[in-house]
């Protein structure tokens, strides 16, 4: 077999995929994923859109002074004022690409824009030599690509390569396309733009009709040497390329496919997990790759079959993607180093001030819990490590009484700056009201409650809770998670850490003032 051509993983989880309603999240959230990323081995990070906000261009900024390994790009509308900010927040990092978007088709053209053919070239062109005098590395996207006429699409394509652009990226925006209709746009660039040589042609697709892996794939088929995904699949809508998924299928099959990437493929499920958790959009338990049921057997004939010989039902191994080989049990005697292993062994990369705050938290769980399974470890070291933010409000005690019939009590304390408050609500319809309610009272800050999820981390009875709330407050959406043993308590722990966040985010805003 010929040498295997190396495709590029161009990762949008953090500006494509924080798109996704919902799904935003903070500058050390952001920091967690960018460095998960570059742990994964991508290539290229998307880090955001610099003049979208003042949080987008400081996420931008940080990321690309601080991180290595990765290409870091931000992304610009079409016009000085857009780059310009995008190179402002791009300038320190050690590799910067500026990405620069115009929409094409006629759609967009007419009713977006309304502008004709000859404004978008000349448009296009601006915007692309503005970007090179900062930065040789300039991608350019022709927004809704999938749905341009194709001569346009050449005609815009070969001259954005002339002004300087070095990847040409095809978005298929609406999620429109087809394999057999990407693979002829991509074929019909290779086969009539005279430059094309001069550029990698990438490709950007979006699920809205599941199509955007199957999509991906046809173009890398057809010359494409760069691939834009997100963790988990989330973006805009019904989202976007699932970098997990296009990965594995190229590895996998590459009897067919005679390509590589550089992608570490057993950090898989832990980026899926830490993005799962920043951003609070669970992954759906049979989600290809990273899902929970992904390797999960259960008819007899599957059983009986992967125990004579896992490769009868198993075309991947799941530590090839990072699940842990067994569910080990730890219990109270366990001590930290059993700890440090099992949370190496799980994918998690924790500093030695993180180990410990786990391990407390471990020997709390033990104590209540006589089996901590993998699901609790993992629990324990999402809700400790990731997206940590300060805990201005905290839970202190509460005493919840509740019975058919009759509305709950609740009295609950929590503690503000050491300053311990009480209050009791005798109302609220059920207990997760009455918690509500009295978090409101003692806190007060409105909070109307958009979702609520709740979940075991684990089998068994006594598995801990792992409870997930989105808020809306003065018209912004705020999410929380917690977790614990009783249910009650996890969810006034995710309440205060959404009230946590608003606080953070009132105080941020009034500094900047
Ligand atoms: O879907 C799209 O068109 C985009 C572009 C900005 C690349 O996300
Ligand atoms: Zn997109």
């Amino acid at each position: 077999m010929a040498t295997p051509k190396s495709i590029k993983i161009f990762d949008t989880t953090l500006r494509d995929g924080e798109q996704s309603p919902g799904a935003s999240m903070n500058l050390n959230e952001k920091l967690e994923v960018a460095q998960a990323l570059i742990d994964l081995g991508v290539d290229i990070i998307e880090a955001g859109f610099p003049i979208a906000s003042p949080g987008d261009f400081e996420a931008v900024r940080e990321i690309a002074t601080t991180m290595k390994g990765a290409t870091i790009c931000g992304l610009a509308r079409c016009n000085n004022k857009d780059i310009d900010r995008a190179w402002e927040a791009l300038k320190h990092s050690e590799d910067p690409r500026i990405h620069v978007f115009l929409a094409t088709s006629a759609i967009h053209r007419e009713f977006k824009l309304q502008m004709t053919r000859e404004q978008i070239i000349a448009k296009a062109i601006e915007g692309v030599q503005h970007a090179v005098g900062y930065c040789d590395d300039v991608e350019f996207s022709p927004e809704d690509a999938a749905r341009t006429e194709i001569d346009f699409l050449c005609e815009v394509v070969e001259k954005a390569i002339d002004a300087g652009a070095t990847t040409v990226n095809i978005p298929d925006t609406v999620g429109y396309a087809t394999p057999a209709h990407m693979a002829s746009h991509i074929r019909a660039l290779v086969d009539r733009v005279p430059n094309i040589d001069k550029a990698i042609i990438s490709i950007h697709c979006h699920n809205d009709l599941g199509l955007a892996v199957a999509n991906s794939l046809a173009a890398v088929q057809e010359g494409a040497g760069q691939i834009e995904c997100t963790i988990n699949g989330i973006g805009e809508r019904a989202g976007n390329t699932a970098l997990e998924e296009i990965v594995m299928a190229m590895k996998t099959r590459n009897d067919f496919y005679n390509y590589t990437t550089n992608i570490n493929s057993n950090r898989l499920v832990p980026t899926s997990r830490l993005v799962s958790t920043v951003t609070g959009i669970q992954v759906q338990r049979n989600k290809a790759i990273v899902g929970r049921n992904a390797f999960a057997h259960e008819a007899g004939i599957h059983q009986d079959g992967m125990l004579k010989e896992p490769s009868t039902y198993e075309i991947m191994r799941p530590e090839d993607v990072g699940f842990a080989k067994t569910d080990l049990v730890l219990g109270k005697h366990s001590g930290r180093a059993a700890l440090a292993d099992r949370a190496k062994q799980l994918g998690y990369r924790l500093t030695g001030e993180q180990l410990q705050d786990v391990f407390t938290a471990f020997k709390e769980l033990a104590d209540k819990k006589k089996e901590v399974y993998d699901g609790d470890i993992s629990a324990l070291i999402e809700n400790k490590v990731y997206g940590e933010i300060e805990d201005i409000w905290s839970l202190v005690e509460f005493d919840l009484s509740t019975k058919s019939n009759s509305p709950p009590t609740i009295k609950l304390t929590l503690k503000k700056n050491n300053e311990e408050m009480t209050c009791e609500q005798n109302d609220g319809d059920g207990p997760i009201d009455a918690a509500f309610l009295a978090t409101e009272k003692l806190t007060g800050i409105a909070l109307a409650c958009k979702e609520f999820q709740v979940r075991s981390a684990t089998i068994g009875r006594d598995a801990q809770g792992e409870v997930i709330v989105r808020v809306e407050h003065e018209g912004e959406e705020f999410k929380g998670r917690g977790v614990s043993i009783n249910t009650v308590e996890a969810t006034i722990i995710a309440v205060l850490n959404a009230v946590n966040r608003i606080e953070i985010t009132k105080q941020l805003r009034a500094n900047a003032e």
